[in-house]
């Protein structure tokens, strides 16, 4: 994506597996962390300036991007950065932010370089593109892409799936759905998908401080936006169909429901998902994406149209958005935390009860495609259900609109309260209840969030 359409550079035997990409960096905190040098080209005031051509360089820069999130300038500027999954970085210091994609060409990661990074003042008014270079090379060739998900145990949507594990554990129910009965095996990846991802690539939930402990004691047993004074502050539940977009529905239903929050429901957008899929520079279409570069810093760049101005089409195309539509701009983006890494169960809560409902990433087993009701656990791999390779596991991104907790009777779980894009015949009208407090699944790991700013009816 950043320098060269991705499909140009994967090879024919990874393209099969491709469906469920964001770009095929696989760059680790440690591999980004230390002394970089950016180069960065002539700016002006133009934020669609095109970054993956050449340019030529004006001004050298150095950087330390140190433990844990403290970036230092070379007149000793500090400010902050975050590494985003696996994929790349942003860094903001002395007022202007820094962002790129990790340099892979084919199956080969080049986590020492960044090509064409977009950099702006913090408001958004001065823009250039910038290359990054770190002090050590670090090449990595991407070894394990191989196809285990969902081709080992029974099939999806199966008799014998459903049967398995509703026979294995008491914490939910499976069900087969007859939309998913057309579906071939690649569908169902791609609409659980947007993107391959490592177990270990995840960062642990960070350890409560005692101040988080404390906090935790303030907030309430059970807690949901759709139920506030019998008043709703979520969206209608959408269907993302067979592409990789649960990123940009995630991204959306969180900034639709934070302006309902933010307006007390005076207004109620939905915002264009194609938008993202055909325009967003910051993810790559029906291939993958990540809240925090759309909800985030694509908001506060870009800023979001309303869903009549580019209706959802499902597929990868050419920017289709009418360009006099009205944009609505967002800013404060981070991570829960602050940065990836920094994120547990508490904060979570925090964000959601102070601020509202917040984008989180989580790992699709193909038992989940068949959630009916319960809180979901990932049923494991004692009925033959789930040997998966963890390298493999698809990531899938949804909204936390809030939680609650199982009676003592029932077996007192803590559960998250989650809102899919696969349509309201889906789960709980199209919500899902999943285990709180065990990072279950990796949902407590990379949650986002930000702000709309506000803008007088019309
Ligand atoms: C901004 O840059 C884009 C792409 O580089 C170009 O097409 C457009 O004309 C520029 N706009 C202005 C106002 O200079
Ligand atoms: C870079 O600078 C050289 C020498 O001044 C010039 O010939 C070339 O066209 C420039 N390249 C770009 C992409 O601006
Ligand atoms: C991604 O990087 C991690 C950590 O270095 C490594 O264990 C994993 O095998 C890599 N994934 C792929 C697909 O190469
Ligand atoms: C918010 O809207 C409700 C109606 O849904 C109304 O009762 C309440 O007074 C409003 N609050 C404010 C602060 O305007």
């Amino acid at each position: 994506m950043v320098t060269m359409p991705w499909t140009a550079v994967v090879s024919l035997a990874f393209m099969v597996y491709s469906v469920s990409a964001d770009t095929p960096a696989n760059c680790t905190y440690e591999d980004i962390r230390g002394t970089w040098i950016f180069e960065v080209g002539a700016s002006n005031n133009n934020r669609t300036i095109d970054c993956s051509k050449p340019f030529n360089a004006s001004k050298i820069l150095t950087l330390q991007l140190k433990y844990p999130d403290i970036a230092i300038d070379f007149f000793n500027n500090n400010g902050y950065w975050s590494l985003i999954y696996n994929q790349g970085f942003e860094v903001i210091v002395a007022g202007r932010k820094y962002f790129g994609f990790s340099y892979y060409k084919g199956k080969t990661s080049f986590c020492h370089q960044v090509f064409g990074g977009w950099s702006h003042d913090v408001l958004g008014h001065d823009w250039a593109c910038f290359n990054g270079k770190k002090s050590e090379t670090v090449v990595k060739q991407n070894n394990l892409l191989t196809d285990k998900i969902f081709r080992i145990g029974p099939k999806v949507n199966s008799e014998d799936m459903v049967a398995s594990i509703n026979k294995a554990q008491k914490f939910w129910t499976a069900k087969r759905y007859s939309q998913f009965e057309n579906l071939d095996e690649e569908d169902l990846l791609k609409m659980s998908g947007g993107r391959r991802s490592q177990i270990f690539s995840r960062p642990k939930p960070a350890p409560l401080t005692t101040e988080q402990k404390r906090v935790r004691e303030s907030l309430p047993e059970s807690f949901d936006w759709r139920y506030i004074n019998g008043v709703s502050f979520v969206s209608p539940v959408r269907d993302q169909g067979g592409c990789g977009s649960c990123y940009a529905f995630a991204s959306m239903a969180m900034a639709e429901a934070r302006v309902k929050i933010q307006t007390n429901n005076t207004q109620n957008p939905v915002f264009s998902t194609q938008d993202i899929v055909e325009c967003s520079h910051y993810s790559q279409g029906c291939d993958g994406g990540f809240p925090y570069l759309v909800a985030g810093k694509y908001a506060e760049d870009y800023g979001l149209v309303l869903e009549k101005c580019n209706p959802y089409k499902g597929k990868d195309g050419k920017c289709q958005t009418q360009q006099n539509c009205e944009r609505h701009y967002f800013t404060g983006y981070s991570y829960i935390g602050g940065f990836y890494g920094g994120c547990n169960e508490v904060l979570m809560q925090q964000a959601i009860y102070s601020r509202g409902p917040i984008a989180v990433s989580f790992m699709v087993y193909k038992d989940f495609l068949q959630y009916k009701n319960g809180v979901y656990v990932h049923t494991g791999d004692d009925i033959g259900v789930n040997r998966f390779d963890p390298f493999v596991i698809t990531n899938h991104v949804v909204l936390v609109v809030g939680w609650g907790q199982l009676s003592p009777e029932e077996g007192g779980t803590k559960y998250w309260v989650v809102k899919n894009s696969w349509g309201t015949n889906w789960g709980i009208d199209g919500y899902f209840w999943i285990r709180r407090g065990t990072d279950e699944c990796g949902i407590e790991s990379i949650a986002a969030e930000s702000t709309p700013i506000f803008k007088y009816a019309k």
